[in-house]
């Protein structure tokens, strides 16, 4: 299998849930289409346009252009780029915006940027007026393939990140692969850590097809379009099937609690993005599921040798400053995961391509397993 050699006509993946089913729509160019798609979704709607100061700068106007060649009225409310802004005091700002604009049941509220705005601007729809209608147009290759499929939406609790929100599925999701253009390159990296996720977690050929042509997708060629369209796919089927995340949704959580333990333990700060703590995390699950006997260090090693290809981290000397120690990591991982009797939950491998969930690992094997990296 190769890239495909041009740009297609957008690809289109269902997430099948129901009455609460939607589209995923995947496309270089399409934000110039997204007034008469919203035209066509909701006549007459409203719209109101969430987005940060930086999406903002690169890309507001064309995304107004193309509302207002459709004839929709928008009311654009722009707040601080980062983490910060998924606050109480930004949501409140949100949600009197929207409610000042006058955006009502049947009208459209409009996510357009990463993790953080779709979050953000999902979770105010969910609340203003109990629930209004919300579409993700994603602006960063994080928000492509994860963050914007799915419907989980919120905010962080000074107590810990993501405490305070809500399932709350979008109608549409129109994923604009042009976009990522401006994306700077680190962020275009972490956001790569998840498409590299699905690969190893469920899809070996996918895993083969990425080694081959990741430096396409990430020079914005064809093969960007087809391997969003395969993340997209992936978790929409595992949405699908498990939308509360009762079983094998954890599956997607491979890499995130080696990866959680070391972002949190970096002050969730510059020093290591999440993709790049979930990059880390996932070389260490197959190390460790290595060491465990569950695969050969060979298939382990090709795992890690794809994630440092494309730059991304896969020791823990690569973390700028140094990792937090053994003993501050194991505490992390047991407030994460909550350790039952001296038994953790992790996402194990049987190979590339080959994850399951194990739920009692022992915390002394992970301690030790952890001495080992640092020694
Ligand atoms: N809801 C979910 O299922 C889910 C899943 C994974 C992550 N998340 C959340 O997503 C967030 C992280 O998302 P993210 O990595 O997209 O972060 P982000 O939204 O902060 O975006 C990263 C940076 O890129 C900038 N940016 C965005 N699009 C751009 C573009 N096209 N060109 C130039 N700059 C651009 C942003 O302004 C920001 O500075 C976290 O808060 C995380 O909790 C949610
Ligand atoms: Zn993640």
């Amino acid at each position: 299998m190769t890239a495909p050699l041009r740009h297609a006509e957008p690809i289109v993946v269902q997430v099948a849930l129901a009455e609460r089913a939607y589209d995923i729509v995947i496309g270089r160019g399409l934000l110039a289409s997204l007034g008469a798609r919203i035209k066509a979704l909701r006549p007459g709607a409203c719209v109101a346009l969430i987005t940060d100061e930086t999406v903002a700068r690169h890309h507001l106007a064309a995304c107004e252009a193309a509302l207002k060649s459709a004839g929709i009225e928008c009311a654009r409310i722009v707040v601080p780029e980062g983490e910060g802004s998924k606050s109480y005091a930004t949501f409140e700002t949100v949600c009197e915006a929207i409610i000042a604009a006058r955006i009502e049941r049947g009208d459209l509220i409009v996510a357009f940027g990463g993790g953080v705005i779709g979050d953000l601007a999902g979770f105010a729809a969910a609340c203003v007026r109990r629930g209004l209608d919300f579409m993700q147009v994603p602006t960063t290759l994080l928000a492509q393939v994860d963050s914007s499929v799915g419907g989980k939406t919120g905010i962080n609790s000074r107590q810990g990140k993501n405490l305070v929100g809500a399932f709350h599925q979008p109608v549409m999701v129109i994923a604009d692969t042009a976009l990522l253009d401006t994306l700077p390159k680190r962020q275009f990296r972490a956001g790569y850590a998840e498409v590299a996720k699905y690969g190893l977690l469920g899809d070996a050929a996918f895993f083969s097809w990425l080694e081959a042509n990741w430096q396409d997708l990430f020079a914005g060629g064809p093969a960007r379009e087809h391997a969003i369209a395969v993340c997209c796919r992936a978790k929409a089927g595992v949405v699908a099937r498990d939308e509360r995340e009762s079983g094998e949704r954890a599956l997607l959580n491979l890499g995130h609690t080696f990866g959680h333990a070391l972002e949190a333990g970096c002050g969730f700060s510059d020093r290591l993005l999440h993709g790049e703590a979930i990059s880390l995390g996932m070389a260490l699950a197959f190390e460790f599921s290595a060491r465990k006997g569950l695969l050969a260090a060979a298939e382990a090693a090709r795992a890690s040798a794809h994630l440092a290809a494309v730059g991304l981290p896969t020791h823990l000397k690569d973390i700028p400053g140094g990792a937090p120690g053994v003993d501050a990591l194991m505490d992390l991982i047991a407030q994460d995961k909550k350790v039952r009797r001296g038994k953790l939950t992790f996402i194990l491998v049987r190979g590339i391509g080959r994850a399951f969930v194990k739920n009692d690992v022992d915390a002394a094997e992970v301690r030790a397993f952890l001495a080992e990296k640092f020694s």
